[in-house]
């Protein structure tokens, strides 16, 4: 079955400078940007060039409109999103700030990204254990509780996991983790703009999200939210003039520090990220999370009837539905897979070679061309690449 045509699509592609050009199914890597994120980009170019400091007030202006449009997707209040460097950055600022006690543990999945495993790790020299638990692709989240004791204090956990694509039920695990009288980190860079999340219904604690992925924004920048009862909990980290609450009085040393996750903004932001990833995610909010999520579904469904067909095996599971994302993991028997990604790149076809096997991760806006594109490279493929 074809993917069926809908203008809404066809509308977001006309916004995607690489469409047409490369067939992109590589977003769980890093996205291409939007257009209008790279006009946003453009546009700071030449006021950083041409007006400098005048220019900062309205840079200003916009990087506090983000943790608006961020707290507006996720369900949360603006005071609860703080901007960040980078996933690995909002991680840290939660494993470094929280009030562990020698003895204490924190929980996760082995198979995490290095992201939300370093930072845990680096507790250890504080005497705090990292409890890393073998699953299953479909993360089990009864192994999960059988890891926790009386000494777990927080359990960390990908919302979409980058090798196998499983998309964890958040409420349960927020339930399960809060039954056992822990909190909840979610690493949220597989799922966040492909997928609808509500951090108020779903109960999480934390999460952290770079803006490069699914949210289509510029390496550099990220999301972190702290939900608001928790800010009192964590030690801040990096105070700086952006962190307090008179920040622009530069003469008036008090450390007053804004109720908000913002205080960890500490010094002079990355104005030229934020700007751009503001408008990526105003893209994304006029598309709708939910429809995005289907959209990146149906594609998925369509690619994994065609992989089949040329006798793909799919690695990823594939039901039930709503435990399903934008990542698909798949390979080609007898084929050697690091040179089929080769081949790929050399048709103008992105995907990613991770863990031996190959990865798809469509957008909402890649169409039925560039999945007869990626097909067409595979199969030629095959015969360039026996393994
Ligand atoms: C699950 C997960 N977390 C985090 C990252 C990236 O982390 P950072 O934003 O710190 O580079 C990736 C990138 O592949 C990922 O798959």
């Amino acid at each position: 079955m074809p993917l069926t045509s809908d203008h809404r699509w066809d509308e977001f592609r006309r916004q995607m400078p690489i469409a047409g050009k490369w067939a992109y199914f590589d977003h769980a890597a890093i996205s291409p940007l939007p257009g209008p994120t790279r006009d946003a980009i453009a546009q700071w170019l030449v006021e950083a060039a041409e007006k400098g400091g005048p220019a900062w007030p309205g840079w200003d202006h916009r990087l506090n409109e983000v943790h608006s449009i961020a707290a507006t997707m996720v369900g949360a209040q603006p005071e609860e999103i703080g901007l960040s460097r980078s996933t690995t950055d909002g991680v840290s600022i939660v494993a470094e700030g929280f009030p562990w006690r020698a003895g204490d543990n924190v929980v996760l999945p082995t198979d995490e990204f290095p992201t939300n495993q370093y930072p845990w790790l680096n507790l250890e020299s504080r005497g705090v254990a990292v409890h890393r638990i073998a699953i299953t692709d479909h993360l089990e989240l009864d192994r999960l509780e059988q890891a926790c004791d009386d000494r777990t204090r927080l359990v960390a956990l990908s919302w979409v996991g980058f090798l196998s694509g499983w998309r964890t039920d958040l409420a349960a695990a927020a339930e399960m983790v809060h039954r056992r009288g822990a909190l909840l980190f979610v690493d949220a860079i597989q799922g966040l703009g492909a997928f609808p999340i509500n951090v108020v219904e779903t109960g999480i604690d934390f999460f952290a999200s770079g803006g490069q992925k699914w949210l289509m924004g510029p390496e550099g920048t990220g999301l972190l939210y702290i939900r608001r009862e928790h800010l009192p909990l964590l030690r801040p980290l990096g105070v700086g003039w952006n962190s307090v609450v008179q920040r622009g009085d530069y003469t008036h040393i008090e450390l007053n520090l804004k109720n908000a996750a913002s205080r960890y903004e500490g010094g002079g932001p990355n104005s030229v990220g934020f700007i751009g990833l503001a408008a990526s995610l105003e893209l994304l909010t006029h598309f709708g999370a939910a429809a995005i999520g289907e959209r990146i579904l149906e594609i998925n469904e369509v690619c994994c009837r065609r992989l089949e067909a040329i006798g793909a095996r799919i690695i990823s599971p594939r039901s039930p539905r709503e435990r399903l994302s934008g990542i698909l993991t798949f390979e080609l028997p007898d084929c050697d897979q690091m040179a089929l990604r080769k081949h790929c790149y050399s048709k103008n076809v992105v995907l990613a070679y991770r863990a031996g096997r190959l990865r798809i991760s469509p957008h909402a806006y890649v169409n039925g061309e560039d999945i007869d594109w990626l097909i067409s490279a595979l199969e030629d493929g095959k015969n360039h690449c026996r393994g």
